[in-house]
């Protein structure tokens, strides 16, 4: 039995459907802070395996002890936190709290019965201003803000814990970009508020939720100027958690991009939403957004050979149809 927390978030909601076809079970704890209750009902149209669901914040040690004990769970896939640069900034405390404290709770619930094997969700953020490219996993990490800084001291406890038991078994997976859909259209991104993140404001600009998008710079040293990012399917990132916790089965502490290893540029996105959508996207050009910086793009070959030969596989054009698909037949999100 493996407990997944943030089971009902964007990534966490992809995984639970991979881990379901490759016939785990798993229980969701989610506080639904970020989330819906519909994308879980929806999990279960997909996969059509029943699952179990604890409401609960894993500030909550009590609840934690609980779960792991009543469901006998062995293994724990961590993707409970908040993730918003720009909230962060503005309310550091809430994401140390929910990001640093809540997985040092639920580490703790681990450790006291006796679960000793995580997969922890960090980001690409770790790593910071590129000192070169392609990012390799031990490239210096230096996030830039409090979001980044709570996923790398998680980082740091969890390597300390290893360290000090070397029966614990943790995978840390650096997530590039994760965009895209389920391929039934069923389940997606559903972000409250302002999209920060280009592809959700893509698409909210395609099925007419806002008329058009700022691109954040055309002045950057990349090939037509705008950023450029490496986007992973996030199916493709669900299968790779599957992958990971077979490698749980030996002891130790490693981090792994999640990534395609390839980049593609802001304007290269709108093109094939464009494409995929049939729908313009008429854009204006703006100042560089703070914090930016101009290319981000994972080595993959430390994950591939971890994990059994698992890639990312699907392109971009796949990546927006299936986006398309979901905005498109849930233009309100899961809100209906
Ligand atoms: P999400 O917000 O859709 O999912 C997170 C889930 O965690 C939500 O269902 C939310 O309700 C739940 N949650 C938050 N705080 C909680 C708490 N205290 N107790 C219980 N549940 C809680 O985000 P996502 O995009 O699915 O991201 C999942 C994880 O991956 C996060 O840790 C995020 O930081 C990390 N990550 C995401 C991205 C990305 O671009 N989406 C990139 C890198 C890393
Ligand atoms: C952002 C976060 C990063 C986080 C990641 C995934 C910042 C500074 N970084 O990364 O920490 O891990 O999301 O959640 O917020 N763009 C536009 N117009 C828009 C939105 C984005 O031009 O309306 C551009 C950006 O300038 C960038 C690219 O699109 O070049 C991708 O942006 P985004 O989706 O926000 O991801 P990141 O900036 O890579």
């Amino acid at each position: 039995m493996i407990l997944v927390t943030g089971g009902a978030g964007y990534i966490g909601s992809h995984t639970c459907v991979e881990l379901l076809n490759a016939g785990k079970e798993i229980v969701v704890l989610d506080n639904f802070a970020n989330s819906s209750r519909k994308s879980l009902e929806r999990v279960l149209q997909i996969s059509r395996k029943p699952f179990a669901v604890v409401e609960g914040d894993i500030r909550d040690q009590a609840v934690l002890e609980k779960t792991l004990k009543d469901f006998g769970c062995t293994a724990v896939i961590h993707f409970a936190g908040l993730k918003s640069v720009l909230e962060s900034v503005n309310s550091p405390l809430d994401y140390y709290d929910n990001n640093v404290i809540g997985s040092h709770r639920l580490l703790r619930a681990m450790q006291t019965s006796g679960v000793k094997r995580m997969i922890f969700s960090s980001s690409a953020t770790v790593y910071g201003d590129p000192k070169f490219l392609p990012y390799t996993e031990d490239h210096p990490l230096n996030p830039v803000n409090p979001y980044g800084r709570t996923k790398l001291i998680v980082e740091e406890m969890l390597r300390d814990l290893s360290a000090s038991d070397p029966t614990w078994s943790i995978g840390i997976l650096r997530y590039f970009n994760p965009i895209g859909a389920h391929e039934s259209g069923l389940i997606g991104e559903d972000p409250k508020g302002v999209p920060n993140n280009l592809l959700p404001f893509v698409a909210q600009v395609a099925v007419g939720r806002r008329e058009r998008l700022n691109i954040w710079g055309n002045d950057y040293d990349t090939a037509d100027g705008t950023g450029v990012r490496d986007y992973i399917h996030v199916v493709d990132l669900a299968q790779g958690h599957v992958a990971a916790l077979k490698s749980l089965e030996q002891t130790g502490c490693f981090a792994l991009n999640l990534g395609t290893g390839r980049g593609n540029s802001v304007l290269e996105v709108v093109k094939a939403f464009e494409q995929a959508s049939g729908k313009p996207i008429p854009y204006d050009m703006r100042p560089r957004r703070s914090g930016d910086i101009a290319s981000c793009y994972a080595a993959t070959d430390r994950a591939t050979r971890y994990l059994g030969g698992w890639r990312a596989t699907r392109d971009i054009e796949t990546m927006c149809r299936d986006h398309w698909r979901w905005q498109s037949q849930n233009p309100n999100g899961y809100a209906g």
